[in-house]
């Protein structure tokens, strides 16, 4: 069954996505979108496949339930452990012809051509790191390239507490680039695989010499869904192009209010409460 045209959703665990989001506004601005932060159960990177898996559907459901056709889990995390399933298995029986997409794909498919030595490093969440799911997919694209992956469990929670700028964030900002580098001179790229990390960038660049490159998703994931839904009209034609934003959180939806403005500077957000 078609549904009515309907917004475009974003999902995070968190605020992260709106790294993603920011970037989708400004090259697709004329689409209406619903975003859903699940603030209240972060950090995914560190729980089960199981966990990620059930949490990430519950909040796809929402936002279908809100209208949305197209869902985009700005996520690697919940990209990584629970997209494959929710694609195979849940969509065909909750509408096949729905479309829920992540940030690994697109991702994988350029990463490769950024770097001239052939070495990229990869920071991301534990869960990220463990589901092989970077090393795997960018070696179907790029299978000269050797890939070094990091994962940092700390940083999403200094992301998510808006401690990311202080001297403590340092140390632990510090002791995973240190630790990334030790294991190749010749990585002349770095991809922040997480939706959060574009945040503690300018505290990674502090200590990456100034020859790496530091490459955040946001572009990349927006620009891929721009090819997307100019190959499937008939998606593109199920969301609704008005202009407007809606936001969700499963946590305090002042704290949401404010922090979120730190991303999408001149556009006023009031989101609501979400129980899930
Ligand atoms: N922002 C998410 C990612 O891209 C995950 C953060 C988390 O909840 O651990 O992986």
């Amino acid at each position: 069954m078609n549904h009515p045209a309907g917004p475009i959703g974003v999902f995070d665990s968190g605020y992260g996505g709106l790294t993603i989001f920011q970037e989708l506004l400004k090259q697709l601005p004329e689409y209406d979108y619903i975003y859903l932060g699940d603030n209240a159960r972060n950090p995914y990177g560190i729980r089960s496949f199981d966990v990620v898996y059930h949490y990430t559907l519950e909040c796809v459901r929402h936002l279908f339930n809100q209208g949305c056709n197209l869902v985009i889990l700005a996520c690697n995390t919940a990209s990584a452990k629970a997209l494959r399933t929710i694609q195979q298995r849940d969509l065909p029986v909750l509408n096949g012809s729905r479309r829920v997409l992540g940030v690994i794909r697109p991702t994988t498919e350029i990463i490769g051509s950024y770097s001239k030595s052939g070495h990229v490093g990869i920071f991301a969440t534990e869960g990220t790191v463990n589901s092989e799911s970077y090393p795997i997919e960018i070696r179907r694209f790029f299978p000269e390239v050797t890939i070094y992956q990091e994962a940092c469990p700390m940083w999403v929670p200094l992301v998510e507490n808006n401690e990311h700028n202080t001297a403590g964030a340092e140390y632990f900002i510090r002791q995973h680039v240190d630790r990334l580098l030790q294991r190749s001179a010749s990585i002349d790229t770095i991809l922040l695989a997480c939706t959060h990390y574009p945040l503690l960038a300018h505290q990674i660049s502090k200590f990456l010499p100034p020859h790496i490159r530091l490459i955040p998703q946001g572009e990349i994931v927006a620009s891929s869904l721009i090819r997307y839904l100019t190959k499937h009209p008939e998606i593109a034609r199920r969301c609704t192009q008005r202009g407007t934003r809606k936001y969700f959180t499963t946590e305090s939806t002042e704290n949401f209010d404010t922090k979120a403005q730190v991303f999408l500077r001149n556009c006023p957000v009031q989101a609501e409460h979400l129980q899930l």
